[in-house]
């Protein structure tokens, strides 16, 4: 409850042309987060966040969030700036601000430069990673070229722009199996991530023969840090404590494309962020949804929880990806403060070689292209 003991009608006034006052700030702050964040938490957020959001909109700045972002961080995104890396690049290709801060990861960010190129691209902190971005490179690509001649590589867009630029075509864990279906030819390379290409390979059984690091090779692949930590028997024993059997029509089991394959096997329900968030959505709207659990990464609950109250979510896991919370409000609030005052934006600008650019571009075109 707000401090004054009600809670003030808010009208969002960011989107509005009247000035957005520190109080406006603290209500929406109330009406959004309470009781999941307490006064306290709020109270100390919201002079950054006030400061974050007048900036933004006094600099025309798109603020884009992904789905794993804090709820804090997560709500200074419109929601229109909010979502999964396929539908952050999309909206990265058609915007015409000058300014766009990414809260994601640098490869994210990397996207939206090489689609925007003449666009200034900011990042929170240019030294968080990605297990499986840092764990391969335009090397591998080519390594793999090698050892299949002929076979277009679909690259996952958890990858760096030069590893992007040695493939055919770039995909998402939202479009990956429709994209493998679009390919010419029965094999298809899948970097890098083997679980991922592993559940691929189960999906398109019989249509497509996936290859990928490791698999009738030695070549070099990685895993996603994160999703790599949820095991069956972890899943098995969430069903049985939390009561969410198998065929139940109310409660259901969620995980991410970048889960072990056994694991995806258990859910009811796998895809990307968003196709997680839109099913439950739909669910909720159906009327069909009491009980929950996400495999992936907790802040993307944490805002499941917040949009949809009345379903109840196993929020005690704290699986939290270690790259994503380094997106921070002091820091997204230096950025701004940066631009404000006409500082060097060197320690925050996503840069990349022009070569580099013009070439990683066509593997995200002809996935923008081959997307539904
Ligand atoms: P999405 O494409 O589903 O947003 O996932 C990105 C990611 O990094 C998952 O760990
Ligand atoms: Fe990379 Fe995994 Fe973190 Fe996503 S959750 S950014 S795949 S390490």
């Amino acid at each position: 409850m707000h401090p004054t003991g009600k809670s003030p009608p808010v009208e969002n006034a960011l989107n509005g042309s009247k000035e957005l006052t520190f109080e406006d700030v603290k209500n929406e702050l109330y009406n959004r987060h309470h009781p999941s964040l307490t006064s306290l938490d709020i109270e100390v957020h919201a002079k950054t966040i006030h400061k974050i959001r007048t900036l933004k909109k006094k600099h025309d700045v798109v603020m884009l969030g992904h789905n794993y972002m804090e709820p804090l961080v997560f709500g200074l995104s419109e929601k229109e700036e909010q979502g999964d890396s396929l539908g952050l690049s999309m909206f990265a290709a058609k915007t015409e601000a000058p300014y766009l801060i990414f809260n994601g990861v640098p490869f994210m960010a990397e996207t939206a430069k090489i689609l925007s190129p003449d666009k200034t691209v900011l990042v929170a902190d240019k030294t968080a990673g990605c297990s499986l971005a840092d764990n391969f490179g335009a090397e591998d690509v080519r390594k793999l070229k090698e050892l299949y001649p002929g076979a277009p590589v679909m690259i996952y867009v958890n990858s760096y722009a030069d590893a992007k630029a040695e493939s055919d075509i770039c995909c998402t864990s939202a479009n990956a199996a429709h994209i493998a279906k679009t390919m010419p030819g029965d094999t298809i390379i899948f970097v890098p991530d083997i679980f991922f290409a592993q559940n691929l390979e189960e999906e398109l059984k019989g249509e497509k023969n996936v290859v990928y690091p490791g698999k009738d090779n030695t070549a070099r692949g990685a895993v996603c840090e994160v999703h790599e930590r949820f095991t069956l028997s972890d899943l098995l024993a969430i069903r049985e404590s939390f009561e969410i059997p198998k065929g139940h029509s109310k409660r259901k089991l969620y995980a991410h494309w970048e889960c072990r394959p056994n694991v995806l096997k258990e859910a009811d329900f796998y895809g990307s962020t968003s196709q997680i968030m839109k099913d439950i959505a739909a669910r909720v709207a159906d009327d069909q949804l009491e009980r929950a659990f996400v495999a992936s990464e907790c802040e993307l609950t944490s805002n499941l929880a917040q949009e949809f109250p009345k379903v109840e979510f196993w929020t005690a896991c704290s699986v939290r990806c270690s790259h994503m919370a380094k997106v921070r409000l002091d820091k997204i609030a230096n950025i701004l403060e940066a631009i404000d005052s006409g500082e060097d934006l060197n320690e925050y600008e996503v840069t990349l070689d022009p070569e580099v650019i013009n070439k990683a571009r066509l593997p995200i075109e002809r996935m923008l292209e081959a997307s539904v």
